[in-house]
């Protein structure tokens, strides 16, 4: 399977970027990191998190660290505060020095990083002693309603799907592979949390059009599809997603965080 694409950040933000933001203030108020400190958002994005760190969390300084050069152009475009700061980067080989950050953060990459250990291992070496790394993944395997309802009736037409499925493929999106990955990392202090979040879609065009952006593993096994095999996914979808009085889709989603103390 080639790797996920993370390049059009219009069709991100509707498909998970909104959802991001969603979850990252239940995350930051979980941290508590208090406030004039310098922050890393290591796989930044569209700059969700960046955003909401700097809406409630009074940093210092925040730098963005992603390496799709469209998603830190879109970043440094929209987010103008001079308290941030956007970078092209690998979270495996992060662009700051030793001992530099309070508070290391990373929401929804851990699982597109080909090696997340070393990963994990850069957000040690940058932060300062004393100071936190904290990370959420999308629990793929059961808790994020609108990707394990895709998987299912995609399986149910096309069983070869099913290597896709980001619940079976994903390394990362459970507590104690999270909190694996910190201990050896050399973290105290390790806890994770289930933080879920409500995702109601306004109609099943809501749902469903994100999935034709091509951002992401779902949306590029859409993209992979011939027309007739897309009509039909998408008729079936329609008629298994639950749908409210009001013609709404009202599903929700978990992610998991892990936090550790340096
Ligand atoms: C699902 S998006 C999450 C973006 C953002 N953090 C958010 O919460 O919306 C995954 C991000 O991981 C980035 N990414 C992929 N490989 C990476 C790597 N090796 N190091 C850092 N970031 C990476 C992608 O470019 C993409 O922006």
């Amino acid at each position: 399977m080639t790797p996920p694409t993370f390049a059009d950040p219009a069709a991100y933000e509707r498909y998970v970027g909104r959802w991001s933001r969603s979850v990252a203030p239940e995350f930051l108020a979980w941290l508590g990191v208090p406030a004039h400190r310098r922050w890393l958002d290591v796989g930044c994005g569209t700059g969700a998190l960046t955003e909401t760190v700097l809406a409630l969390s009074d940093p210092e300084a925040v730098t963005g660290v992603d390496p799709s050069a469209s998603f830190v152009a879109d970043a440094a475009a929209r987010v103008t505060d001079p308290r941030a700061g956007f970078r092209v980067g690998d979270a495996r080989a992060l662009p700051l020095a030793d001992s530099t950050v309070d508070a290391v953060v990373s929401a929804l990459v851990l699982n597109f990083v080909p090696e997340p250990a070393v990963a994990v291992a850069e957000f040690a070496r940058v932060t300062r002693p004393g100071g936190l790394a904290a990370a959420y993944v999308w629990d793929y395997a059961q808790g994020m309603g609108l990707i394990r309802h895709f998987w299912d009736a995609a399986v149910l037409l096309d069983p070869a799907a099913a290597e896709l499925d980001e619940g079976r493929r994903m390394p990362v999106c459970a507590p104690d592979p999270l909190r694996a990955l910190w201990t050896d990392a050399g973290f105290t202090e390790v806890r994770t949390e289930a933080l879920v979040i409500q995702t109601p879609f306004a109609d099943f065009a809501d749902y469903w059009e994100p999935f034709l952006g091509g951002q992401g593993p779902a949306p590029g096994y859409v993209r992979s599809l011939g027309d007739v095999h897309r009509s039909r996914l998408r008729d079936l979808l329609a008629s298994r997603l639950p749908v409210g009085p009001d013609g709404t889709i009202p599903l929700t989603a978990r992610a998991w965080a892990v936090r550790g103390r340096r």
